[in-house]
């Protein structure tokens, strides 16, 4: 179910790696006894039908990018099914349901944008609309979820949920070098994807003087640079990538007619954020002009940074010093539904370290111990939030 066979794993969202990798969950919750719903958009949840009112919620994601490891969103899920089964086991009730939610397509890289099905789940995205979306291999998102079966019958938007804490590695490299177990998350940085298209004009590599080149290779790599040193310049949470670029056509001796290329931008501020969206704009206005070429961009996704409750964050705190971890507050630089559901309900993350900050690679590791304290760590603070034992 997307074994790369390097220690990673490749389950992009809707596949049939996805569909195999969803029907090992929905046999896990059934055999833990949940009820298990699916709604429009392909949302799973396995619910725990105890106590009663709104349940509290945990999860995460089994998608994955082409490249993936084995632990980013999987570990939410598969620590939220073993919170529910050694509660269960203790003969230990909360007053309240537990639910774990299992979301459709949190990393955006087959379909844009990402946290799509939380997106969809609060409302933030209409359900036709997300329907619609077209993946980067052509089939529409909607046809892809009927074909694996999971268009399921709950309404969206979805019931609000009590309060929602989701249990992710950390992805970066700040747990480890702090040498601090737990990460209690303070919030999301905001994200903002593009997608840019070069139009120039296709010629022959040897005989064209570069003084009459019109050439989109060469825009791209502009670009790339120009990121780079705008994230440098301005510091501080700043990030720019270039994720993927296409070339057309792709061959050794010719000038391309055409590339097209992924901007992702993300900071932890939205005033630092429109900043560089609006350099970045101005920069490709300008090489446009210069190199005499068309550049034209079209938005995947863009998200404003997320502040997560403080009540919550107390929790996860508490619990973790009761469980004798060190912890400590921090950002979170990816993205997670935890940003999406913190729209309509109570809502925190708990981080455990990944090893030399890799993620989003085969080479993804976090040891036992720590996923297991991470986890003793969200069975504690969901059941003190079933049980409405707040701080405040
Ligand atoms: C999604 O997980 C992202 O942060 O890119
Ligand atoms: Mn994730
Ligand atoms: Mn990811």
């Amino acid at each position: 179910m997307g074994n790369t066979g390097d220690g990673g794993c490749c389950r992009l969202a809707l596949t049939d790696e996805d569909k195999e990798g969803r029907d090992l969950v929905v046999n896990w919750m059934k055999d833990l006894g949940l009820t298990v719903e699916i709604d429009a958009i392909g949302n799973i949840f396995g619910t725990w039908r105890v106590g009663a009112g709104a349940p509290v919620m945990t999860g995460s994601h089994i998608d994955t990018v082409r490249t993936g490891g084995i632990y980013d969103g999987n570990l939410g899920v598969i620590a939220g099914l073993e919170v529910i089964e050694t509660l269960q086991s203790a003969g230990v009730e909360p007053k309240r349901p537990i639910t774990v939610a299992v979301f459709t397509d949190e990393e955006g890289a087959r379909f844009a944008p990402d946290m799509l099905g939380s997106l969809v789940y609060v409302g933030g995205l209409g359900l036709e609309a997300a329907l619609d979306t077209k993946a980067i291999d052509g089939p529409r998102l909607g046809d892809e979820l009927e074909r694996i079966g999971y268009a399921g019958a709950l309404p969206c938007p979805g019931a609000t949920p009590h309060a929602f804490i989701e249990y992710h590695i950390e992805q970066g490299p700040v747990l480890e070098v702090e040498n601090q177990q737990i990460g209690v998350v303070t919030g999301v940085q905001g994200i903002s994807w593009q997608e840019i298209v070069i139009k120039g004009q296709s010629n022959h590599a040897g005989t064209t003087p570069m003084s009459m080149r019109h050439d989109p290779a060469y825009a791209a790599s502009m670009i790339g640079v120009f990121l780079r040193e705008l994230a440098r310049s301005m510091g501080g949470n700043q990030v720019c990538t270039v994720g993927r670029i296409e070339l057309v056509p792709n061959l050794i001796n010719v000038v391309p007619k055409s590339a097209t290329l992924t901007v992702d931008i993300r900071n932890t501020d939205e005033q630092l954020l429109q900043h560089a969206e609006s350099t970045f704009q101005d920069f490709i206005e300008r090489l446009a002009s210069t190199e005499g070429v068309e550049i034209t961009s079209r938005r995947l996704a863009r998200f404003e940074p997320v502040v997560f409750d403080d009540g919550v964050l107390d929790v996860i705190e508490r619990e973790s010093t009761a469980l004798g971890a060190t912890s400590m507050r921090l950002p979170s630089g990816a993205g997670h539904d935890a940003q999406m559901l913190a729209r309509v309900c109570p809502t925190g993350m708990i981080f455990t370290q990944s090893h030399k900050g890799l993620s989003h690679n085969p080479a993804e590791h976090t040891d036992a111990d720590l996923l297991e304290l991470g986890a003793n760590v969200l069975l504690a603070t969901m059941l003190a939030m079933a049980n409405d034992e707040h701080l405040n």
